[in-house]
């Protein structure tokens, strides 16, 4: 019997979710109807890879293609971000260059990165896009709460339909340990594509050296690609991508920022 036909597993399940996100939240999330929620977002004509739509990311069944990561995933994150999650994104925004004017978050799952990015350049124009149109919801939801104007997209960071140089900065946070190594790479083309002549590229993920060795942490978390990941090198992708000036720097515990310029 799955969780979803129990009513004692339901009622841990929900006891569990009041102390990770509050009453408040859990309240909001139990009252919108997912589905038209969702498909104010989804893109009819969009196939899921099935390197997505086969995994269940973290242990939940359907992955990304399910409400209840949308729902679970910004208190585990808090959790898997040490020693501070917001510390940790804030090296993202440290290392921006210059005032962006267009900025692109590629798979930005809840928006956290992508409100934070609007907050620092709030002239900016900001594009959230993600696989998931749940995540999208919450995304949503926390931008209205937070009075931002974000628009968000439905979508394939390695095949996103934007025109070339389109794009002053463009960002990716958590993203390519949740794809298999050769996506990502097809992704930092896509980014370098996306990019005017001067613009920047920032990579903030799991700290590949580190991972290597904390195999146990990869299966905790239950990520399919994690330990492929793990073994490459963003760095050298990234000038495999044709971007310039690439430099890592290691942040908090388990995460690094990677960051590049297209020069022309
Ligand atoms: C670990 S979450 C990161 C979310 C967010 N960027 C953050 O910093 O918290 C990974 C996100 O990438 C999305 N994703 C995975 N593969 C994708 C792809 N090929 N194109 C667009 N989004 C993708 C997932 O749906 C999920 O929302």
């Amino acid at each position: 019997m799955s969780t979803s036909q129990n009513p004692i597993g339901q009622l841990l399940l929900k006891s569990m979710l009041r102390l990770l996100i509050g009453e408040n939240k859990l309240q909001f999330y139990e009252t919108i109807d997912w589905q038209h929620q969702s498909d104010r977002f989804r893109q009819p004509n969009l196939i899921y890879p099935h390197y997505y739509s086969s995994q269940n990311f973290h242990g939940i069944e359907g992955g990304y293609l399910n409400s209840v990561a949308a729902i679970t995933y910004d208190p585990v994150t808090a959790f898997a971000s040490p020693p501070n999650e917001a510390w940790i994104r804030q090296q993202l925004i440290g290392v921006i260059k210059n005032q962006p004017r267009k900025i692109l978050d590629l798979g930005c799952g809840t928006g956290s990165a992508t409100l934070m990015l609007k907050q620092a350049f709030g002239q900016a124009n900001v594009i959230g896009l993600d696989l998931s149109p749940y995540m999208l919801v919450v995304a949503d939801y926390k931008a209205q709460q937070a009075g931002l104007n974000i628009e968000w997209l439905h979508g394939l960071a390695e095949a996103t339909g934007f025109e070339e140089a389109s794009f002053d900065l463009v960002t990716a946070s958590f993203l390519l340990h949740e794809t298999p190594p050769k996506i990502s790479q097809f992704i930092l083309r896509e980014c370098f594509r996306l990019l005017k002549p001067g613009g920047q590229l920032i990579i903030l993920d799991g700290n590949q050296k580190r991972l290597r060795h904390a195999k146990w942490l990869i299966k905790i978390f239950k990520e399919p690609y994690s330990t492929v990941y793990a073994a490459e090198s963003v760095d050298d992708w990234m000038k495999t991508a044709g971007l310039e000036a690439v430099q890592t720097e290691y942040v908090g515990w388990i995460n690094q920022v990677t960051s590049g310029i297209k020069i022309n």
